[in-house]
């Protein structure tokens, strides 16, 4: 047995990680995590302030260089942009977490078709685009990790979120199936599944009982997650620390789905 110190497999020194969805909640919690893990990070979503004001912060924090580059997950041509813009800067993408996301929620009766082809588009398209951007990085570089940030509801379902749960159950599918056809190329592909935070997303609904007590009363804890609380999971996931991780799910939802 090999002796070192194990805080040694969390550290992403040298590494380059690309959060999409970064400049707000879970992106932005986990991309704070990656950095003060020593990763040099990108800042993506479709508002470049953002994200430039969240790179500044970051490393600001962190020590460690930042950029925001905005992209618009759902546009080929721009997440083609992005990866291309990453590997002029850096010349290297170690970490890629999926996060950018939204929810719209409505009983299938009242969903307009146009607001569930936006949800599949950004949740579900968005993410295969930048794991397929991902794979042509990562794959000859023989190393890397993605990390698909599905839900709680890729598990269960949930009222009123017939897009929603659809687009994340099919990240959990995506994810298993990349996993394998990436397996031996050194690259790893993981379902981080959150249960509730109490990020912008979830703003519309968060002094609405009748919304949450359904999720509440499922929760076993009772309570929203804090922000921090996301980031030792992500960090896990983008390190070495989970090397032999593949294909999984990861839960961080206050035990939802036990
Ligand atoms: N909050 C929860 O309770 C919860 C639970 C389970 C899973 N999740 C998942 O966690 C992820 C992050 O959610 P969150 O709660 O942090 O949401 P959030 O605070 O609303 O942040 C969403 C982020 O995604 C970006 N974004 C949205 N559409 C985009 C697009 N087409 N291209 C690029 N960026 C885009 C947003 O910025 P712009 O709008 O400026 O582009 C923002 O940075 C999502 O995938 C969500 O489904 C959240």
């Amino acid at each position: 047995m090999a002796v070192g110190d194990v805080f040694d497999l969390f550290r992403l020194d040298d590494r380059v990680a690309i959060v999409t969805g970064g400049s707000k909640g879970l992106g932005e919690a986990m991309a704070y995590g990656l950095a003060q893990a020593g990763a040099k990070t990108v800042i993506n979503s479709r508002t470049q302030r953002d994200c430039d004001r969240v790179a500044g912060e970051i490393a600001a924090d962190s020590g460690q260089e930042s950029l925001g580059i905005a992209a618009d997950v759902t546009d080929e041509t721009a997440v083609e942009a992005l990866f291309g813009s990453v590997m002029d800067r850096f010349g290297r993408i170690d970490v890629v977490v999926n996060s950018a996301g939204i929810n719209i929620r409505h009983p299938v009766e009242e969903f307009p078709l146009a607001e569930w082809k936006q949800v599949i588009d950004i949740n579900l398209t968005g993410v295969w685009l930048c794991c397929r951007e991902a794979a042509r990085v990562m794959k000859p570089a023989e190393s890397g990790s993605v990390i698909n940030v599905s839900s709680t509801l890729g598990a269960v379902g949930l009222e009123q979120r017939s897009a929603y749960s659809s687009s994340k159950s099919g990240v959990i599918g995506m994810t298993r199936t990349l996993a394998k056809e990436w397996a031996q190329s050194g690259v790893r592909c993981n379902a981080l599944c959150p249960g509730p935070f109490l990020t912008e997303m979830n703003v519309p609904i968060a002094n609405d009982p009748a919304m949450i007590e359904p999720i509440m009363s499922r929760v076993p804890m009772h309570r929203w997650a804090e922000l921090d609380e996301i980031k030792g999971a992500g960090l896990f996931l983008a390190s070495d620390a989970s090397s032999y991780v593949t294909g999984s799910e990861l839960y961080v939802d206050g035990g939802w789905t036990c």
